[in-house]
Order: C-alpha cells, then sequence, then structure tokens
C-alpha cells in the first residue's frame, strides 16, 4: 500500500480522514489519544505546507445535525496540540465546506464538521462520496479506528480520489499486521473480556499461530466449564461451552500451550462491596462468581509471558472497573509492559489498564482501534485498508 511520503503534497489540498471520535463529557474531551497519535501525519503536512482539510465522524448521530455531537470542541483541541490555529467549518460537504477550502492557504488547517450529521456517510453513497473528494486533490487516510467501515469518507471517496496511508495507519498495519500475518516467535496471545462469543473469531484465527494463549476475563469461566469444574454463579455461555471445549483440544493437538486461569478471585454479588476471596479454578462454589483472576494466574501468565518475542493483548483479566477485581488485568499490564519483547495492546479496557497502571510508554503499540483492532486480529480485510492505492 502507498504511503504519506510516496506522494507530494506541497501547495496541494490534502484530505485527512481522521478518527477524532473521542470521548466527551459536556463538550469536554476526556481522552485525546485519537487526537495525539494523527499528529506525526498533520506536521508532515504542516511541513510540507499542504493545505489540509480534516474530516472525522464523532460518535452515532445517525444522520441528524444533533449539537453533542459536534466536532468543534476537536478543533480547539487540535491547536493547543499543534501551536497553529485550526479552522472549522460548519458542514462537511456544500457551500460551508467549499468556502472553508477555498480560504486555505499553503501550511492552513480546516476541521470540517461531523462526516455523519448526513446518512450518506454510513451508507456509503456515491454521490456524497464524491462531493468530498471535490474538496481535495489528494487523499490520506489515517483513521484506523474506522477502517473496518465501508463508510463514504473511508472507502467510497477512493473511487474519486486515490488514498494513501498516513503514519498512523501505516503504523498499525505494520503492527497488527504483522503480528498476524508474519509474527516473531515465541508469540502470545492474551485474551480477555466477559465472552466468548465476542472473542471467538480472534482466539480462532490466532490459535495456528501462537505459542502461548493466555485467556482470562469472564469468557474464562466458559472453559472452566468446559473442563468440566464447578462455576457457581459465574458468568458462563452455556452454548459456548462445546466449542470452548474443542479449543482446548485443538491447542493441545498443535502443541499451543493454551493458559486458563487456575485461580479466582470470587465474590457473592457483582459488586465491588461484595464479599470476595480467592479459591483454585476448580474450586467456586454455589453462590459464588469469578469476577477477577487470582494471584496464581497472575504469576503463571506473567512467568509464560517473560520470554515471549511478541505480544498481542486484547481485554481485560476481571472486571477491572471495579477495584477489587482489577489487580489480575493490572498484573497483565503490568508483565506485558515488562516483556522485552514486541508488545500490542488493543481494545478500550486493555488501554485503559496500561494507561490506569503508568506502563503505556513501555508498550511497542497502542492500538486506536477497538471494533477495528478486533477485527484486525480477526483476520478480516479491512475496507478501509483494502481501498488504499497500491
Ligand atoms: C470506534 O470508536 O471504534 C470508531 O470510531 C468507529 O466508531 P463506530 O463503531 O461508531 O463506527
Amino acid at each position: 500500500k502507498k504511503t504519506l511520503e510516496s506522494i507530494d503534497v506541497t501547495g496541494k489540498r490534502v484530505f485527512v480522514r481522521v478518527d477524532f471520535n473521542v470521548p466527551l463529557k459536556d463538550g469536554v474531551i476526556t481522552d485525546d489519544t485519537r487526537i495525539r497519535a494523527t499528529l506525526p501525519t498533520l506536521r508532515y503536512l504542516l511541513d510540507h505546507k499542504a493545505k489540509i482539510i480534516l474530516a472525522s465522524h464523532l460518535g452515532r448521530p445517525k444522520g441528524e445535525r444533533k449539537p453533542e455531537f459536534s466536532l468543534r470542541p476537536c478543533a480547539a483541541r487540535l491547536s493547543e496540540l499543534l501551536g497553529v490555529p485550526v479552522a472549522f467549518a460548519d458542514d462537511c460537504v456544500g457551500d460551508a465546506a467549499e468556502r472553508a477550502v477555498a480560504a486555505l492557504k499553503e501550511g492552513d488547517i480546516v476541521l470540517l464538521e461531523n462526516l455523519r450529521y448526513h446518512k450518506e456517510e454510513e451508507k456509503n453513497v456515491p454521490e456524497f462520496a464524491e462531493a468530498l473528494a471535490k474538496l481535495a486533490e489528494v487523499g490520506i487516510n489515517d483513521a484506523f479506528g474506522v477502517s473496518h467501515r465501508a463508510h463514504a469518507s473511508v472507502e467510497g471517496i477512493t473511487k474519486f480520489l486515490p488514498m494513501v496511508a498516513g503514519y498512523l495507519l501505516e503504523k498499525e498495519i505494520n503492527y497488527i499486521g504483522g503480528a498476524v500475518s508474519n509474527p516473531q516467535h515465541p508469540f502470545a496471545a492474551i485474551i480477555g473480556g466477559a465472552k466468548v462469543s465476542d472473542k471467538i473469531e480472534v482466539i480462532s484465527n490466532l490459535l495456528p499461530k501462537v505459542d502461548v494463549l493466555i485467556i482470562g476475563g469472564g469468557m474464562a469461566n466458559t472453559f472452566i466449564a468446559a473442563k468440566g469444574y464447578p462455576t457457581g454463579t459465574s458468568l458462563v455461555e452455556a452454548d459456548k461451552i462445546e466449542l470452548a471445549a474443542s479449543l482446548i483440544k485443538e491447542a493441545k493437538a498443535q502443541g499451543t500451550n493454551l493458559l486458563l486461569p487456575t485461580d479466582f478471585v470470587v465474590a457473592d454479588a457483582f459488586s465491588n462491596d461484595a464479599q470476595h476471596k480467592v479459591v483454585p479454578a476448580d474450586g467456586i462454589e454455589d453462590g459464588w462468581m469469578a469476577l477477577d483472576i487470582g494471584p496464581a494466574s497472575r504469576k503463571v501468565f506473567a512467568d509464560a509471558l517473560a520470554p515471549m518475542k511478541l505480544i498481542v493483548w486484547n481485554g481485560p483479566m476481571g472486571v477491572f472497573e471495579m477495584d477489587n477485581f482489577a489487580e489480575g488485568t493490572n498484573a497483565v499490564a503490568k508483565a506485558v509492559a515488562a516483556s522485552t519483547g514486541t508488545t500490542i495492546v488493543g481494545g478500550g479496557d486493555s488501554v485503559a489498564a496500561v494507561e490506569k497502571t503508568g506502563v503505556a510508554d513501555k508498550i511497542s503499540h497502542i492500538s486506536t482501534g477497538g471494533g477495528a483492532s478486533l477485527e484486525y486480529l480477526e483476520g478480516k480485510a479491512l475496507p478501509g485498508i483494502e481501498a488504499l492505492a497500491e
């Protein structure tokens, strides 16, 4: 795929699809990671005197102009981060957009209003994609987080304006794509989260590629049930127990070291204030539910991770938003950070855990993708990446 440096941007109108879908509370951005992640591309464009047109979605306004989904706060934040003014256009197509673009001088930036104020964006309507394309002479996709969506600004636009990968997209492709297609060994994947059904495709795709597969979080309970152990009132997907059993078998047949928790922190209710204690994996009693991996599991997992050359982590080890059940996830965050190999963390909860434990700077790559990083790990072709110019 073509990258930013392979095209001439100087003096050109450059359309950059970014993913500024950031969390907002009362109009204030609570986490600007996704904005910061685009700075290398934007600085390159500024240095090369491009006329920069930024487009993004925010939330899911479903084709309506709802003010709480305005991208205006992102323009202000970006301006602070770059130290240059960032103009804002009230619409992403039509008069307002065209006027704002016409006013751009070399090295100027404008952020267009939310693409999803138009339902044509998600419907990938060609006329809408063409209207966006018309604004620019050159196109860049730096929106990994939305590259799994075949939307007008991500996929449709490339039929009218060839798109190349920005630095952020290139980095995501190199790290996640590289882990999936050509991993270094020994390679470990740590998969957590509440439900097996959410991660089954990731597990199936990675199982033949990894040397160690660690399973934690609520989804581990279904595997514990598959081993025939009691699970008390723990979350178990009854209809996935057979599948879990076959994955255990498959791992064995392939010689993959599948690690399940050897102990749990169990509680008598789904609450941070519930009574809780540590029990072995085969010792969950009636009336108790597993809400975190126990201290022995944390050590087993950390020891298994230590010699790895490549680690991919997606999904928490327990109900980490409750302090009493966060230790397992925090311990895994620290174990991943301590690795001397390449480490890749994706998924909102795992990313939040590495940030909370203060080890984010020790991770090789923190993905800006939620659903996108999961689908990429599942081995799926992402429309936004497929559509890039060769
Ligand atoms: C995300 O937050 O995962 C991306 O911005 C995509 O958003 P969406 O799930 O609303 O398409």
